[in-house]
C-alpha cells in the first residue's frame, strides 16, 4: 500500500461570506483564538504523517505563502529582544514541504484540485477543506489515515447532519457500516432534500486515489454550474474501494459566522489560560 505523503489545500475561494473580513485577507486566516484556520489543517496534516501541503492558491492569497515562510525580520527582532519565537515553529514550511499552483478560474472544487496534479502525481494523496474545522485527538485525518491503511482505497470523512441542511454539502448513499466505517454506494453533490440519499454529508476531508485526477480532467460541469469533485468520486465508485469515516471529534463549519464563533469559543475552552474567566464573563454576559 503505498502512504499518504502529500495534501492538497484548495484556498482560492473569494470568502465572500466573510465580507468584510475577507476583502483583504484570505478566509484561510481568519484565526481560531490565535492560530489561522490554515495552520489547523496543516498541524492535522502533519500529525497524520502528510510531508508535502499543496496549496492552490489564486490572486490575493499571498498571505497564506508568507504565513508558512520564514519572517526573518520579525525572528530577528524577537530574538534580539530576547523573545521566545519557538511559538512560530510550526508555521514554517521548507521547500520540500510544500508547494503552490494558482487556479486561475473559479470553475470549483474540481477544478481546483485538478490544478495540482502534476505535483500530486502517481499516488494517493489527501484533500484538507479548511473552513471545515475538525477538532480533536487524534485528528480527522489521523484517523483516515489509520482506516487508509486497513482499507486502501478511497476514504472520506462524513457526518450526520440535520436533513434540511443537506442541500449545502455532498451527501453519500451508505452501505454497510462497521464501527466508525461506512462503505459508499453513491455520491451526489448539494441534492434536494427529497432526493437525498442519506443525511450523512462530505465534510471536507478526503483520501483519493490519483485515477481522480483522470477523471477530472473530463468532468462536466455539475451542481452550481462548477465541476465537483464529488461528481469525480462518484464515477469512481465501482472501479476501488470507497469507504467513508465518521469522524471521533467535533466539527465546526467555519465557512458559516454561527459555526466560527463556536470553534473559537471551544478552542477557547480548552486552553487552561483563557477556560476559568471566559467561562465565568459567558456566564455574566448570558445573565443579561
Ligand atoms: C464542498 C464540497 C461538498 C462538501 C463541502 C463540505 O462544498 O463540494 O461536497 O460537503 O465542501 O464543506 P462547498 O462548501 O465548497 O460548497
Amino acid at each position: 500500500m503505498r502512504k499518504v505523503r502529500k495534501a492538497v489545500f484548495p484556498v482560492a475561494g473569494l470568502g465572500t461570506r466573510f465580507l468584510p473580513a475577507t476583502k483583504a485577507i484570505p478566509k484561510e486566516m481568519l484565526p481560531i483564538v490565535d492560530r489561522p484556520l490554515i495552520q489547523y489543517a496543516v498541524d492535522e496534516a502533519r500529525e497524520a504523517g502528510i510531508e508535502q501541503m499543496i496549496f492552490v492558491t489564486g490572486r490575493g492569497k499571498s498571505a497564506i505563502e508568507d504565513h508558512f515562510d520564514i519572517a526573518f525580520e520579525l525572528e530577528r527582532t524577537m530574538t534580539d529582544r530576547g523573545k521566545d519565537i519557538s511559538i512560530l515553529d510550526a508555521t514554517r514550511l521548507g521547500p520540500g514541504n510544500c508547494a503552490y499552483v494558482r487556479q486561475q478560474e473559479p470553475l470549483g472544487l474540481g477544478h481546483a484540485i485538478w490544478c495540482a496534479r502534476d505535483i500530486v502525481g502517481d499516488e494517493p494523496f489527501a484533500i484538507f477543506l479548511p473552513d471545515e474545522f475538525m477538532w480533536g485527538s487524534p485528528g480527522c485525518m489521523k484517523q483516515m489515515v489509520d482506516a487508509y491503511e486497513r482499507l486502501g482505497g478511497n476514504i472520506i470523512s462524513v457526518l450526520e447532519v440535520p436533513r434540511e441542511q443537506v442541500s449545502s454539502y455532498g451527501v453519500i448513499a451508505p452501505g454497510a457500516q462497521d464501527g466508525t466505517i461506512t462503505e459508499v454506494k453513491g455520491l451526489v453533490e448539494k441534492p434536494k432534500v427529497a432526493d437525498a440519499p442519506s443525511n450523512l454529508i462530505v465534510s471536507g476531508r478526503y483520501i483519493l486515489q490519483p485515477e481522480v485526477m483522470r477523471v477530472l480532467e473530463a468532468q462536466e460541469k455539475g451542481a452550481g454550474g462548477e465541476i465537483q469533485l464529488t461528481d469525480a468520486m462518484a464515477r469512481m465508485i465501482g472501479t476501488q474501494p470507497f469507504n467513508a469515516v465518521t469522524f471521533d471529534g467535533r466539527r465546526f463549519d467555519c465557512g458559516a459566522h454561527l459555526g466560527y464563533v463556536e470553534a473559537n469559543i471551544a478552542v477557547a475552552l480548552e486552553r487552561p489560560a483563557l477556560r476559568e474567566p471566559l467561562r465565568e464573563r459567558m456566564r455574566v454576559m448570558l445573565e443579561d
